[in-house]
């Protein structure tokens, strides 16, 4: 209907709705992933389970809301998430298995803007999945996050738009479905070499509140370029601070949420400091908890410590009974600027 849309199309969004094409398009293109099959059936997937080491990664292939990846320590293990994931444990997800090798390294992602053809870096980011302090419990939407991801030097940058972005647009154009809107890399950094992991064809949240916070220009005219053509456009422009953010989420969460309680907040002199609400609704003019990622402290600071410190002051003086949050967002980050001296 020739309207602008920012967003790919449904051809092109396949590099985060399957797993499977995405392998296949790294193997013809040599981006650098983990070594992988595709099987179709339990025992296909058990056959090829054979040629790998533990701990071994299994996916199902489709959308399965960040639940559809198991990282198996034993072959019991393997084989459990194999027979869940085909006997309908992931839904319409699970309809075919990606078996990878595991890669350890430090994980990052990496953000650009496409119009189809060109590419306009944006910036770096790194999510914390698990529910709980030291990366333990369940897997979750996010429960915090910073950028820039120190792991991601420029040198890696560098590596990851000419060995992974670059290649994959071009692909996406070449077959016909090229790639429009925002494309979110998931990657492991190997000393000093990026692998992909995945793709995603949105914003990461919480990874974009962090994102934003650390954007100077107007994000309209980028998004609009994206949707038409970045000719003429202005390139980003970032404040160099680093920014954080603390999700606080309602009890429950990743489960049921526990929704309904009353949440007073703080009020907030700085503009470079956010809450963002994510799951939160009025009722008789007050704030209460309606969602399972409820608030999103956002901070930034000369360090990803000094962010940190100042979002946890925030986050102590909200209060809620019925919310958490974990207390260790950026600790990674934090042991390299200790290590560098930074801090
Ligand atoms: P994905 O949904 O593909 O991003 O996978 C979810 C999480 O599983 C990632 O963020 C990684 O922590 C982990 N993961 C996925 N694939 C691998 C792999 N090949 N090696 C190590 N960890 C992985
Ligand atoms: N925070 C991860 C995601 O949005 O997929």
């Amino acid at each position: 209907h020739d309207i602008a849309v920012f967003g790919p199309s449904q051809a092109a969004a396949q590099l985060e709705s399957s797993k499977s094409f995405t392998k296949e398009l790294c193997k013809k293109i040599n981006i650098p992933t983990a070594p992988y099959d595709i099987c179709n059936t339990s025992q296909q997937a058990k056959e090829a389970l054979e040629n790998y080491n533990y701990p071994v990664v299994i996916k199902a292939d489709g959308l399965a809301a960040g639940k559809g990846v198991i990282i198996a320590h034993t072959k019991t293990e393997a084989h459990d998430a194999i027979d869940d994931i085909f006997n309908g444990g992931y839904g319409d997800a699970g309809t075919k298995i990606v078996i990878e090798t595991f890669l350890d390294g430090e994980e990052a992602s990496f953000f650009v803007l496409c119009d189809g053809e060109n590419i306009i870096p944006l910036t770096t980011a790194q999510d914390h999945k698990r529910a709980f302090d030291g990366d333990t419990g369940p897997n979750t939407g996010g429960m915090g996050a910073y950028s820039p991801a120190p792991v991601m030097t420029d040198d890696v940058i560098q590596k990851t738009m000419d060995k992974i972005i670059k290649p994959t647009i071009d692909a996406m154009k070449q077959r016909d479905t090229a790639f429009k809107g925002v494309l979110y890399a998931g990657l492991m950094i190997i000393t000093g070499e990026p692998y992909l992991i995945e793709y995603n064809v949105r914003f990461g949240d919480p990874e974009c509140q962090v994102m934003m916070q650390r954007l100077k220009s107007d994000i309209v005219p980028l998004l609009y370029g994206a949707a038409t053509s970045f000719q003429g456009i202005d390139l980003p422009k970032w404040y160099d601070w680093s920014a954080i953010t603390i999700v606080m989420a309602a009890k429950g969460y990743p489960g049921t949420p526990q929704k309904g309680s009353e949440i007073i907040l703080p009020s907030l002199n700085d503009n470079s400091h956010q809450i963002y609400h994510a799951g939160t609704a009025l009722k008789d003019n007050k704030i209460v908890a309606n969602g399972g990622r409820v608030l999103n402290i956002t901070t930034t600071g000369h360090t990803i410590l000094e962010a940190r410190n100042t979002a946890y002051d925030i986050a102590e003086k909200v209060i809620w009974d019925d919310g958490f949050m974990r207390s260790d967002i950026g600790y990674r980050a934090i042991e390299r600027e200790t290590k560098e001296g930074k801090i």
